[in-house]
C-alpha cells in the first residue's frame, strides 16, 4: 500500500456511465485517493474528466497500468476485466470489479456489504466481484427477511433502466424519443429495436428461454446469501427510464411472514429506506426520485391476497449507484478507508 492512510486508485472504464459515477462517488464519500488513475480506450485517451475540482487525464489502459496501484475498480466490459483483472491483482492491487467475469468464480467473493462483508477477507484472486445492478437492489431489500423467516421463493419482475445498458444506451433512448415526437422513423443504435415508449427484453438468451441477465439474478442471489436452495423466477425487461431500477418482488418463507412485521425490519435496515405510507397513487418509490441517491427504496409492502404467510414488495435504487459504483466504492471503504 503506498501510504497507510490514503491509496492509489485506478478506475478501469473511467469514461463509462459507471466509471463516471465512480469517479463521483470517490469524490462525494471523500474516500482517501493520494493519485487517480482513469483508465479507458485509446479512443479517450488524452481526455478530461472533472476530479476535485479540477481535472484528471485519461489514459490508455494497458498491462503497465496497474504499477503501484493499490485499489482498480474496473468497469469496462467483462472481456477488459478478464483479461486485466488478473493483470492488476498480480501487480498487487486489490481488484473490485463491476463486470459479470469473474462473479461465479469459486475463488471470487461476490459481494454487497449490508448483506456479506465478511466474504471479502477470502479473495484467492485478489479479485472481489460487484454483482448485477438488479441482484444488488434485490438482497439488499430481502436480507433482513431472509435472516428472520428464510426465503423459499422469490418471483421477481423488473422494470430496468437505460443507463445500466452504458452510456451510449441513453444517448440511443434520447435520440429514439425524438424521433418519434417528431415523427420521424426511429433506428435504434444499441437497443436491439425501439426503446422509446417502449418495453423489452434486451438480454441475450440463456438456458432454458430465461436471458442471462435472469440467470444473473438466480446464481448471484444464492451466492451471495450463502443458499443455494433459493428458488428465484425472474423476468428481465428495459423500459424506457433514463436512471433507476424498479423491482416488483413476491417472497415466500420457510415461516409465514406478515407485512407488519417485514416492515419493521426494514425500517431498521441498513441501506434501506422504507416508505411505508399507506396506498396512495405517487406515494411509492419511484426511479425518478432514486437516481442520484444512495439508498433502496423499498415500498407496496403487501401481505399477498393468493398465498398465505407470503409478501409482494417494490424496490427501486439508483442502478449506477447502489447498483454498481457506490456498491463498488462501499467495499473499498471497508476493506481499506
Ligand atoms: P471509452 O470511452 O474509451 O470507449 P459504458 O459501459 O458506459 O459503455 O462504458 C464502457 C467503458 O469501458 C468506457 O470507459 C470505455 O472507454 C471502456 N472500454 C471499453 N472497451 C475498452 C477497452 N478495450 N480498453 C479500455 N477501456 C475500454
Amino acid at each position: 500500500m503506498s501510504n497507510a492512510k490514503s491509496f492509489v486508485v485506478a478506475v478501469a472504464g473511467a469514461t463509462g456511465a459507471v466509471g463516471r459515477e465512480m469517479l463521483k462517488t470517490l469524490e462525494a464519500r471523500r474516500f482517501p485517493v493520494s493519485r487517480l488513475v482513469a483508465l479507458a480506450s485509446k479512443r479517450s485517451a488524452g481526455q478530461k474528466l472533472p476530479w476535485k475540482g479540477g481535472e484528471v487525464t485519461i489514459e490508455e489502459l494497458g498491462p503497465k497500468s496497474f504499477e503501484g496501484v493499490d485499489i482498480a475498480l474496473f468497469s469496462a466490459g467483462a472481456s477488459v476485466s478478464r483479461e486485466y483483472g488478473p493483470i492488476a491483482a498480480k501487480s498487487g492491487a486489490v481488484v473490485i470489479d463491476n463486470s459479470s467475469a469473474w462473479r461465479m468464480d469459486a475463488e471470487c467473493p461476490l459481494v454487497v456489504p449490508e448483506v456479506n462483508m465478511s466474504a471479502a477477507a477470502k479473495r484467492p484472486k485478489g479479485i472481489i466481484a460487484n454483482p448485477n445492478c438488479s441482484t444488488i437492489q434485490m438482497v439488499v431489500a430481502l436480507k433482513p427477511l431472509h435472516d428472520a423467516a428464510r426465503i423459499k421463493h422469490i418471483i421477481v419482475s423488473t422494470y430496468q433502466a437505460t443507463s445500466g445498458k452504458g452510456q451510449a444506451a441513453v444517448v440511443d433512448l434520447m435520440e429514439q424519443a425524438r424521433a418519434a415526437l417528431d415523427d420521424k422513423p426511429i433506428t435504434p443504435s444499441v437497443f436491439p429495436g425501439q426503446i422509446a415508449f417502449n418495453v423489452i427484453c434486451d438480454w441475450k438468451a440463456g438456458e432454458a428461454d430465461y436471458s442471462e441477465e435472469e440467470w444473473k439474478m438466480v446464481h448471484e442471489t444464492r451466492k451471495i446469501m450463502g443458499d443455494d436452495a433459493i428458488g428465484v423466477s425472474p423476468t428481465t425487461v428495459r423500459v424506457p427510464v433514463v436512471n433507476g431500477h424498479s423491482e416488483s418482488i413476491h417472497v415466500q418463507f420457510h415461516r409465514a411472514m406478515k407485512a407488519e412485521e417485514a416492515k419493521s425490519l426494514l425500517r431498521n435496515a441498513e441501506g434501506v429506506v422504507l416508505m411505508d405510507d399507506a396506498y396512495a397513487p405517487g406515494k411509492h418509490p419511484q426511479p425518478a426520485h432514486a437516481s442520484g441517491t444512495d439508498p433502496v427504496y423499498v415500498g407496496r409492502v403487501r401481505d399477498d391476497i393468493a398465498v398465505p404467510g407470503a409478501l409482494n414488495l417494490f424496490v427501486v435504487a439508483d442502478n449506477l449507484r447502489k447498483g454498481a459504483a457506490l456498491n463498488a466504492v462501499q467495499i473499498a471503504e471497508r476493506l481499506f478507508a
